[in-house]
């Protein structure tokens, strides 16, 4: 039976752990020029939650659709009565030792970049310095009107001003600086509008529903264009605007390595599967690779 070069096989490769994995890296990743395409499994170890971890998996939990967000204004008001809870802890994340040891990685010239799917900055925190933000971060605003920029910690001061006591409310954080909060309370919340033209304010991330803006892709297909290596870590590979690049390395025969907990989409097309936690992994890899 033939088959077509870079399609995918039924044939997923074994995953390794611990030191075998990350000798298997080394060997891989020696001498190559690596790029990294990151996932919400990077920022856990910084307190961040995931969406589909393994203890996340099974939570019904829904993220704003930018049907709802742009079209509706109680859905509006139900995504920013719960970011302004979110977002005190969500700023203070800091990086972990994954996103430092990727930062090594670049200084040392192994990686030649990032693409995060990640919207915490924590890459840009621990010195990486080329990283493209395909889903954007939370730390800007936009006004889809007048396309007026504003920081989302300026943002954050006028609507506690608005709602006094809201950055207190103790509840649950969940993933991307959002939190669980009851109807009730939301349908209270008082939004704030651009204070330019009023108009209606959007964190500078791509919501479900809503496309990569085409520069943003376009930097990162060429920072694709230099790879060696594509090395996944910590996504599940489930969004397409991240998947996307891994087909594209197996059509072009560009070996892709995962660190994972647990399966992704993406297993079938790759070479080496680290099933194990990245905060332990790739300091042990930029050790190796030293
Ligand atoms: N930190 C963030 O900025 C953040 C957090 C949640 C979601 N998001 C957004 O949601 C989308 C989610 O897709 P995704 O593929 O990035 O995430 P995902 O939640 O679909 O997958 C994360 C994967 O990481 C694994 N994982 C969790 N902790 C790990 C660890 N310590 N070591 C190794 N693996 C670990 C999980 O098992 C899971 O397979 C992204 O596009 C992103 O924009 C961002
Ligand atoms: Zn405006």
């Amino acid at each position: 039976m033939t088959r077509l070069e870079g399609a995918p096989t039924d044939a997923v490769v074994p995953a390794l752990t611990g030191e075998a994995g990350v000798r298997a890296l080394v060997e891989l990743l020696r001498g190559r020029r690596v790029v990294g395409l990151v996932g919400a499994g990077c920022s856990t170890a910084s307190g961040i939650p995931d969406y589909r971890g393994p203890t996340t998996r099974n939570k019904a939990r829904n993220p704003i659709q930018y049907r709802t967000f742009v079209g509706d204004d109680a859905g509006r008001r139900r995504y920013w009565a719960r970011a302004v809870v979110g977002w005190p802890r969500f700023r203070e994340s800091r990086p972990n030792p994954a996103h430092r040891a990727l930062a090594e990685l670049e200084q040392t010239g192994v990686i030649a970049g990032l693409i995060s799917q990640n919207v915490d900055r924590l890459h840009h925190a621990a010195g990486s310095r080329r990283v493209v933000e395909l889903h954007g971060a939370l730390h800007e605003v936009e006004c889809l009107a007048c396309r007026r920029v504003e920081t989302r910690d300026s943002l954050q001061a006028r609507l506690l001003r608005l709602n006094p006591g809201w950055d207190r409310l103790g509840v649950e954080q969940a993933p991307d600086g959002d939190a669980e909060l009851p109807l009730a309370l939301v349908e209270r919340f008082v939004l704030a509008g651009c204070e330019g033209c009023g108009g209606v304010l959007k964190p500078r991330v791509v919501f479900f529903g809503e496309s990569v803006p085409p520069e943003v892709t376009a930097d990162a297909w060429s920072l694709l264009d230099e790879a060696e290596v594509l090395l996944v870590v910590g996504s599940s590979l489930t969004v397409f605007s991240g998947f996307r690049f891994v087909r594209k390395a197996a059509q072009r025969g560009i070996p892709v390595a995962v660190i994972n907990l647990g399966p992704t989409r993406g297993d079938p097309l790759v070479q080496l599967r680290v099933d194990d936690r990245v905060e332990q992994i790739l300091p042990a890899l930029a050790a190796g690779l030293a």
